[in-house]
C-alpha cells in the first residue's frame, strides 16, 4: 500500500500572521483521528518555514519548501540552499513546479541538480512534471512528461529515485478551474508509473507516490484520489482556506 499524501502549496501567498492563523484553523477543523495515515505537508514561503515548523509538527504536519538553489552555498544573493531549508526543520522541497519552469526559466538540467542537492541534504524532493496545453492538444502530452522525467530524474540511482515523491500537474489545469478528468489523470499517472517501471523496475514503480495537482477542489478531489495510480494531491488555491483544504484532506480514502 502506498502512502496517501496531501501537500498544500501556498505559492506566494500569506503573510506570517495569516499563515499562522490558517494553520490554526486547519488543525482545528481537521479530524486527525480519521486521517492519521495521510501524510499532510504544508509548503509556505521560505520566509515562514522556521516560524511555522514547530507549530505544524506539533499538529501532525510536515513542512516543505517550494524551491531550493542547486548549489550548496556561496555568493548567490537572495537564494536559499537545500541545507538552509533542512535547517528549518523542513523535510520536503518542491522542485520543478511549472511556475518555476515558466517564469524563472528552470530547465530539466538545472532541476536535476536541484534534486541532487535536496537529496544530499536529506530532503525529499516533490518533483513536478506536466504538459502544457499546446502539448496536450497536439497529443504530445505523454512524450512531454516522459522527457521531463528522464532529463530531471533518470540520472538517479534506484536508491535515490525510491526516495522521491512525484507530482503530475498539467499546466493547463493549474489555477484555471479546469481539472484533468479522472480518465486523463489516471492515464498519465499510469504512464508515469510504466516509464519508471521500464527504468527502475516494479519494486520502485509500484511504491513511488504520484500526486495529482491542478484545480483540485473539494468537489473533484474524491474521484481523482480514487484513481488507482493517484496517491494524493498537490493543492494550490484550495489550500489557502481551511474549510476547502480540510475537505480535500478528508476526501482521501473515504
Ligand atoms: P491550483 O490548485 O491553484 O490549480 O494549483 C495547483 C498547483 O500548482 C499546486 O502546486
Amino acid at each position: 500500500m502506498r502512502k496517501k499524501i496531501i501537500i498544500a502549496n501556498w505559492k506566494m501567498n500569506k503573510t506570517l500572521g495569516e499563515g499562522l492563523q490558517l494553520v490554526e484553523e486547519i488543525t482545528k477543523e481537521l479530524n486527525t483521528q480519521t486521517q492519521s495515515d495521510v501524510l499532510k505537508i504544508i509548503a509556505p514561503s521560505f520566509i515562514h518555514l522556521a516560524s511555522l515548523a514547530d507549530k505544524l509538527k506539533l499538529n501532525g504536519f510536515e513542512i516543505a519548501a517550494q524551491n531550493c538553489h542547486h548549489i550548496s552555498k556561496g555568493a548567490y544573493t537572495g537564494e536559499v540552499s537545500a541545507e538552509m531549508v533542512a535547517s528549518t526543520g523542513a523535510k520536503y522541497v518542491i522542485i520543478g513546479h511549472s511556475e518555476r519552469r515558466m517564469y524563472f526559466g528552470e530547465s530539466n538540467d538545472l532541476l536535476a541538480q536541484k534534486v541532487n542537492s535536496a537529496l544530499s541534504n536529506n530532503l525529499t524532493p516533490v518533483f513536478c512534471i506536466g504538459e502544457n496545453l499546446t502539448e496536450r492538444n497536439a497529443n504530445k502530452h505523454l512524450e512531454a512528461v516522459t522527457k521531463q522525467l528522464k532529463e530531471g530524474l533518470f540520472h538517479l540511482s534506484p536508491t535515490d529515485f525510491g526516495k522521491l515523491i512525484i507530482a503530475y500537474e498539467p499546466v493547463w489545469a493549474i489555477g484555471t478551474g479546469v481539472t484533468a478528468t479522472v480518465h486523463q489523470a489516471q492515464g498519465m499517472h499510469n504512464h508515469i508509473r510504466s516509464e519508471i517501471n521500464k527504468k527502475y523496475g516494479k519494486d520502485i514503480s509500484s511504491t513511488i507516490p504520484i500526486l495529482y495537482g491542478g484545480s483540485c477542489n473539494p468537489k473533484n478531489a474524491k474521484e481523482l484520489f480514487a484513481c488507482i495510480d493517484v496517491d494524493g494531491g498537490l493543492i494550490g488555491g484550495a489550500s489557502l482556506n481551511a474549510p476547502d483544504f480540510v475537505a480535500i484532506v478528508n476526501s482521501i480514502g473515504n
